[in-house]
């Protein structure tokens, strides 16, 4: 070989590497897309074949997720347990026998397809009629796979073993100071609470407070800040008067839940759990009567701690964004 086929040899191999990595990530994103919302690699659904005899529905009507949940452990429902889909669970270097008696040895990629596929263990039993049979590609097949090894790592930011940190941006200093000061009183009176309680689930709540700027373009980079410096669960009561449709737009694209937003306008999109927010507050002002614009403030801040609260309970320990918002829409 040449000095230069060598070098040429070397790139490639080098290219090669490079783009295998950039690879995985995207065949992750790709599975994710399959395990929550039935899509396969080719952007349509895939088919997914359901009960004894068959009968072919669209893989979005059935995505794992469902049954499996987002953190992949199984949601119990109507007597069948969904097995835990965690790589650690599926690859226990031990025979694995479910409270249905059924016994098998560990997974690795090539068995889980073939359980996905044909609803056949490792030991070749067959899995229970609830499980659906899915058809999978083999660009699908690989996603899933790639998907399934890092699950156990992917929750949603801001949520960590022992504390969830949720974010708020309120006026702390400046002409609106004493606007934010009474609700950040509010929220660390509501946090200190909960956390001498024991948490929520074993989580302490952690609020990390950032001054809001007067100038509405300056808030949006103090929020961008916010986010750079820490993941963050979820906004609560932030002052976006002004800067509404802007923190909406980063908002959504961080997927960060915004809860009970202190807007100057009428809200821009509806927010979870405004409806409960706006319900509780009529019936507590009709009691309460707000003396001035500070104790409003207060009064809504309280309101929506509680409503954060409620949600965090009902969504239990296997916290997701999801889980939470969805449990605030229900309120
Ligand atoms: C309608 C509910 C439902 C959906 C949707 C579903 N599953 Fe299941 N799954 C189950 C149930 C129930 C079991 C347990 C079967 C048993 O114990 O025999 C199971 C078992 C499994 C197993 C076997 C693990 C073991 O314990 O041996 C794998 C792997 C699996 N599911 C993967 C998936 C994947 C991947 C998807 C999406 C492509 C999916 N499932 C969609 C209900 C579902």
């Amino acid at each position: 070989m040449t000095r230069r086929q060598c070098c040429r040899v070397w790139l490639v191999a080098f290219l090669l590497a490079t783009a295998g990595h950039a690879e995985e990530a995207d065949l992750q994103d790709l599975g994710r897309r399959l395990y929550r919302d039935g899509i396969g690699t080719d952007g349509e659904s895939i088919v997914a074949v359901i009960g004894s005899p068959g009968v072919e529905v669209p893989g979005t009507a059935v995505a794992c997720v469902r049954c499996h949940g987002e953190d992949g452990r199984g949601r119990p429902e109507g007597g069948v347990s969904p097995s835990d889909l965690t790589w650690q669970a599926l690859t226990r270097p031990y025979d694995v026998t479910h409270p249905s008696g059924r016994r098998h040895p560990p997974y690795d990629a090539r068995r889980l397809v073939r359980a996905v596929t044909m609803g056949l263990d490792p030991a070749g039993n067959e899995l229970h009629v609830a499980m659906p049979r899915f058809r999978l590609s083999q660009a699908d097949a690989a996603a899933l796979t790639a998907y399934l090894r890092a699950l156990e790592v992917d929750v949603d930011p801001g949520i960590e073993d022992d504390r969830l940190v949720l974010g708020t941006l309120l006026p702390l200093y400046g002409p609106r100071a004493d606007m934010g000061q009474a609700a950040l009183a509010v929220l660390r009176a509501w946090t200190d609470e909960i956390n001498r309680a024991g948490g929520i689930y074993g989580r302490r709540l952690e609020l990390r407070a950032v001054d809001a700027p007067d100038e509405p373009a300056d808030r949006v980079l103090a929020l961008d800040r916010l986010l750079a410096a820490q993941p963050v669960f979820a906004l609560v009561v932030p002052y976006t008067a002004g800067a509404e449709a802007e923190i909406a737009a980063r908002a959504a694209t961080a997927e960060l839940p915004v809860i009970a937003p202190l807007t100057g306008t009428s809200p821009t999109s509806v927010t979870p759990g405004e409806r409960a927010l706006d319900r509780r507050l009529e019936r507590l002002s009709r009691q309460v009567q707000p003396s001035d614009h500070r104790s409003t403030i207060q009064l809504w801040a309280a309101i929506a701690a509680e409503l954060v609260t409620e949600a965090l309970e009902l969504s239990g320990r296997r916290l997701s964004r999801a889980s939470f918002i969805d449990a605030l829409r229900g309120l």
